[in-house]
This record gives C-alpha cells, sequence and structure tokens, in this order.
C-alpha cells in the first residue's frame, strides 16, 4: 500500500520526537518515498541529519530557504504528499491548525494540502486532557483531520496517563487507512438504498417498519470517502448527508424501484441496505378512512423485489444485500446471496444487543457468493460501514 506513496511526516516540539526516526525507517521499509518537515522546536529534540539520513531525501525546515526543490516549498510539498502524519503532534500544532494559523513552514504546508492529516497526538496528560485541546481535536476531527490516540503509560514530564505517542505500528496502520482511502474509488459510483419505506393506506395513515437509516447513510459516507461518486436513495428518516452526496429522497418502494433502476447500469457497486416493504395497501384512499362499528381488514399487494431485479440486470456491478432477521439469520442470508444473485450479504440477527435498528453499532456476518463467510465484531456502524465497503472494492478489483 505505501508502495511509490509519497509521506510528508510532520515533527513537531515534543519529546517523542526522537521516535519519529523510527517511523520514518518503518515507512521506508514499507516502501513509502518519506519527506520529514520540522519545526524549530522539534530541532530541540532531534537532528536534521539523523531524518535526512534516514528518510535518503532532503529535511525541510524554513519558509524562505535558497535550497528548495520547488519554487514554493510549502505548496510543493502540499501537493506533492499523498498523506501526511504530524507525529508527535503537540497541543500547539492542534491548537494552530485549528484556528488556521500558518506561520511556519510546517504549519502552511498542512493548511496547503489536500491530502489527509494524521495527527499521532503526544504531550502531558494534562495538556491533552485540557479542555481546550479537546475541543480543538473535536472540532479538527468534524474538518476531516484524523488523529491517532495518545497511549497510557509513564510519560516522560513524570507523570503517568494518556499521553505516550502511539506505538508506531499502530500509527503505520491507520497511515495505511487512509492510504487506501484516498483514491481506491475515485470515478467510481456507488448507489447506496437506506431507510425504510412508507406505503400509504391514505392520506394520513402508512405501513413502515424501523429503520432509522442510519447503516445505510454510513455506508454512503464511507463511499464517498473513499472517492466515489454517491448517490443515495432513502426513505423518510432523520439522517443528514454530506454535500458530496446526491441525495434522492422517496417513500415508497415503487418509487424506490424507479430511483434505483435508473441509476443502476452506470454504477460499479450497489448497495441495498434499505429496509424496504415486502407489501403495500392494494388500495390508497383519497381520503382519510373513517373508523366503522367492527373491524377492518387490509388487503396487501407484494412491492417489487428491487434487489431481485438488480440481480437479474446485474453485468459487472458487484451487488450488496442487507439481511436483517429474527432467527436462522445465517441460513436465510446464505439462501438470498443465492436468490437475488448478489456478490455478498451483509447478515445481522437484529435480536441481539448491539445490533440492529437504531442503535450506534452493529454486529453483522458477510456471506459471499462462494460460501465464505466472514463475521465482524461489534463495532460502530461508521466502522461496520467501512469494511462492508472495502470488501465491495475487493471485488471490484477481482470482476476487472
Ligand atoms: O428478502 P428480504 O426482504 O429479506 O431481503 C432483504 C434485502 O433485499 C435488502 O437488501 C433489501 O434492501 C432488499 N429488498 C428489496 N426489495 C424488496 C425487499 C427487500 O430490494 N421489496
Amino acid at each position: 500500500m505505501y508502495e511509490g506513496k509519497n509521506i510528508i511526516l510532520g515533527i513537531t516540539g515534543g519529546i517523542a520526537a526522537y521516535k519519529s526516526a523510527d517511523l520514518v525507517s518503518r515507512l521506508k521499509k514499507r516502501g513509502a518515498d518519506v519527506f520529514c518537515v520540522m519545526t524549530d522546536a522539534a530541532q530541540e529534540f532531534i537532528t536534521p541529519l539523523t531524518l535526512r539520513t534516514i528518510s535518503n531525501n532532503p529535511v525541510f525546515i524554513k519558509m524562505f530557504t535558497e535550497k528548495c526543490l520547488t519554487n514554493v516549498e510549502h505548496i510543493g510539498l502540499a501537493d506533492r504528499a499523498d498523506l501526511f502524519i504530524i507525529a508527535p503532534a503537540t497541543a500547539n500544532i492542534i491548537g494552530k491548525i485549528n484556528c488556521g494559523i500558518a506561520d511556519d513552514l510546517l504549519t502552511t504546508t498542512i493548511m496547503a494540502t489536500k491530502a489527509p492529516v494524521l495527527f499521532a497526538l503526544a504531550m502531558n496528560v494534562n495538556m491533552y486532557l485540557n479542555p481546550i485541546v479537546q475541543e480543538n481535536i473535536e472540532n479538527l476531527k468534524r474538518k476531516g483531520y484524523y488523529f491517532v490516540e495518545p497511549e497510557e503509560g509513564i510519560l516522560a514530564c513524570g507523570y503517568e496517563g494518556k499521553g505516550r505517542l502511539a506505538n508506531p505500528e499502530v500509527i503505520l496502520d491507520r497511515a495505511e487507512e487512509l492510504l487506501i482511502k484516498v483514491k481506491p474509488l475515485n470515478g467510481r459510483k456507488v448507489l447506496v438504498t437506506a431507510g425504510p419505506t412508507c406505503e400509504p393506506l391514505d392520506p394520513v395513515r402508512y405501513i413502515t417498519n424501523h429503520s432509522t437509516g442510519k447503516m445505510g447513510f454510513a455506508i454512503a459516507r464511507q463511499a464517498l470517502l473513499l472517492g466515489a461518486d454517491v448517490t443515495l436513495v432513502s426513505g423518510p428518516t432523520n439522517q443528514g448527508t454530506s454535500k458530496g452526496i446526491k441525495l434522492i429522497r422517496i417513500q415508497t418502494a415503487l418509487q424506490m424501484r424507479d430511483a434505483v433502476i435508473e441509476e443502476f447500469a452506470e454504477c460499479d457497486i450497489v448497495v441495498k441496505a434499505a429496509a424496504v416493504a415486502d407489501y403495500r395497501p392494494k388500495y390508497t384512499a383519497n381520503d382519510k378512512i373513517k373508523k366503522q362499528p367492527g373491524d377492518l381488514s387490509i388487503e396487501l399487494e407484494r412491492n417489487p423485489d428491487i434487489l431481485f431485479e438488480l440481480g437479474k440486470k446485474k453485468v459487472n456491478q458487484v451487488l450488496v444485500g442487507f439481511a436483517a432477521e429474527t432467527k436462522d439469520v445465517l441460513k436465510y442470508a446464505a439462501e438470498k446471496v443465492k436468490a437475488k444473485n448478489l456478490d455478498y450479504i451483509v447478515a445481522n440477527d437484529i435480536t441481539q444487543p448491539g445490533a440492529g435498528f437504531g442503535g450506534e453499532t452493529n454486529i453483522v456476518t458477510l456471506i459471499f457468493a462462494d460460501g465464505k463467510t466472514k463475521a465482524l465484531p461489534q463495532m460502530s456502524k461508521e466502522e461496520t460501514a467501512r469494511e462492508i465497503i472495502i470488501e465491495a472494492i475487493k471485488l471490484l478489483h477481482f470482476k476487472e
């Protein structure tokens, strides 16, 4: 994954700066080309000579210098980067970036880059827990910056607590995920369905289910983060979407079908996370149905099985279904993979605590067309979504 990638390693002035030499060496072993940018304070802890020797590249410190790779150094570095890692990242750099301060080569370069930026935090535990630092971290996360949290342990300042720079392999694994995120779905179209459908009985009432759309919206977001051009067809939900996602709002299964069929031919990956109603009222009254003495029966008719139709139309698309069940989950799910001609299905037992409708987490098993399965542990819906999309990407490459 690191092969041929340009990594800019920003080093700021904390005692953990000495560990950056090890990071450079590990990045190089994984095949990356590493360019170090140091703050003035970082040089108090480790010399540019050490980093230049290990990275086998010039080390960048000053904004204004004669020895440049390009005319405007910070823009050159910013553009060259596939990924920025700031390790160690002090409270100071976090504060500056959050406030938009660009007063040295490292801050200007971070500000100018479009590459993902990963901060590996290291500082005194009390600094780390300071609400100002925490707020800066939260703000930056919301703005799309990434973080590796510090580890617990004995700190150089003599304190014990959360503040040590994370293990280098943890930093590199996180960085690798971001590199995967950079482009694998660039130029690809991903279609996701989410939420329930609402099948009207009359202008006032409808038949629906408990789906909140959380899982489907998370999948759409992850596909967007991985570079895809994302269309999300959703039934009524309270979820908000990122601005890059094309959102088509529908009410009924029939409307969902029309929207999905229209998009399908152009798509590379289709994930049908929506809880589509299998039946709709056969007749929708124009006026509110008035109560009468005695019982009322509602005649229902079958909705089209959208996924089944897509399975028949499928050419090269990776087609992913969802199976929410209350019993014999894996058996039913495996049957659906075959019946609907899916590449895989995401099966979840909605009776399990931590899985299913509405909650923040999910526990799912992926069942593939060749019968292989992959059980994922309980994870946030966002993490589950990432796994789901990454498996789809693997299958997409396999088909080419
Ligand atoms: O057969 P079942 O409804 O359990 O299958 C669930 C999967 O099929 C989900 O991916 C759901 O989005 C999709 N589905 C559909 N059209 C329907 C019913 C379900 O696309 N009418």
